[in-house]
């Protein structure tokens, strides 16, 4: 097959991960005689140094005819003081929003050489593999209005979805769940928010749809109580776009690796943009330190939801799983007994299994 990338390394540490990434991608095309091209554009803080704006034109006409998009981080304090339009975070926002990803999923699933580095213990974390599915473009991040009224003395943020908003992102969920464990939970506030009771109405609706599929609907709260109490109770849970990132951020700690995590952002077509869940580290860019491991994963992630390729995308987190047994490792984590090594060489480490491992048996089956 033939595909087109659009590569946005971003600010911090993206630039080395993305690098890794762009790597395992050519180890693959190499391997399954893909053509896979290439095409690096501007976000963020270092589109801010070089273009004057988070988001040049140019990044979102490029990704708008790429066949995916794979982003490192932005964001950084040479950026913080900036106003609120000219942010890294506007970028990263801005083309998740024009390019339609309304469907943000982020895969948590515990590796056993690195859950005693949890902050839960190790019983209550075991066994924990779930997918938070959040709804990204809409809801309390892009509602109108937003602004500062009466001379600073008010405020307002909006907390607005469209009934065909909330149905296609529950859609998707309940199609996460029917390939996984068959299990869904609703998170809202539906004892508050108006916004929470038609999310509830919607999924009661579509329930009928997948009756194979258990749902349930839970408080944020409580979600959130339960998430460091019972994590391994959840499979899918599906949320309104900031009780998501909420969460997610919660759950992505439980498994004591956050260097690992990776997440999707996409939209009915499979298009879509990958990124890690980490964030862009300042303190170690440009030093090789940094775990490339999330990125590796975002990349199956991306082989699987916009090209389909699912035995490449199992090539690569086996690949993952290989060096992990391997003992090899970058700083961030904790394999007891391991070698630490630069994120370069954890790289390479996994193109060399990608290249002359075996075909694939299903090791870890977490990205849907
Ligand atoms: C995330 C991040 C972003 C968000 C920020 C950087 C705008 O926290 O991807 O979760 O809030 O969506
Ligand atoms: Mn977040």
């Amino acid at each position: 097959m033939k595909k087109h990338i659009v590569l946005l390394p971003g600010d911090g540490i993206g630039p080395e991960v993305t690098k890794a990434a762009k790597g395992v991608l050519e180890a693959v095309a190499e391997r399954y005689q893909h053509t896979f091209s290439f095409e690096n554009q501007d976000i963020g803080g270092a589109a801010i140094d070089q273009q004057g704006t988070p988001l040049p034109e140019d990044t979102v006409e490029a990704c708008k005819k790429a066949d995916a998009v794979f982003l490192g981080a932005v964001g950084g304090p040479k950026w913080d003081q900036l106003p609120g339009h000219m942010r890294p975070e506007k970028g990263l926002l801005g083309i998740r929003k024009q390019l339609g990803l309304f469907a943000n999923l982020r895969p948590v699933k515990a590796f056993d050489q690195l859950l005693h580095a949890s902050p839960l213990k190790h019983s209550v974390v075991a066994d924990s593999d779930l997918l938070i599915v959040r709804e990204l473009t809409g809801g309390l991040y892009f509602g109108e209005p937003r602004e500062r009224r009466n001379n600073g003395q008010s405020v307002v943020d909006t907390l607005a979805y469209e009934r065909f908003e909330i149905e296609r992102i529950v859609d998707k969920a309940f199609q996460s769940a029917r390939v996984r464990r068959k299990h869904l939970t609703s998170v809202d506030k539906a004892n508050v928010l108006e916004s929470s009771r038609m999310w509830r109405e919607v999924v009661e609706e579509k329930k009928a749809e997948y009756p194979d599929v258990e749902v349930e609907h839970m408080l944020v709260d409580a979600a959130a109580m339960k998430l460091v109490t019972n994590p391994s109770y959840f499979d899918v849970i599906v949320t309104e776009n900031m009780f998501g990132d909420i969460l997610s951020d919660e759950a992505s700690v439980l498994t004591g690796s956050l260097g690992m995590l990776p997440s999707a952002s996409v939209r009915e077509d499979g298009v879509g943009l990958f990124e890690p869940v980490h964030g862009s580290a300042p303190d170690i860019a440009g030093q090789d330190k940094a775990n490339p491991l999330a990125s590796i994963l975002s990349v199956a992630m991306l082989l699987k939801h916009s090209f389909g390729m699912e035995e490449e995308a199992e090539q690569v987190e086996k690949a993952v799983q290989e060096v992990l047994e391997s003992g090899y490792h970058t700083a961030d984590i904790d394999l007891k007994g391991g070698q630490v090594v630069s994120g370069s060489v954890i790289a390479k480490k996994v193109i060399e299994q990608i290249s002359t491992s075996d075909a694939t048996e299903n090791i870890m089956r977490c990205y849907v």
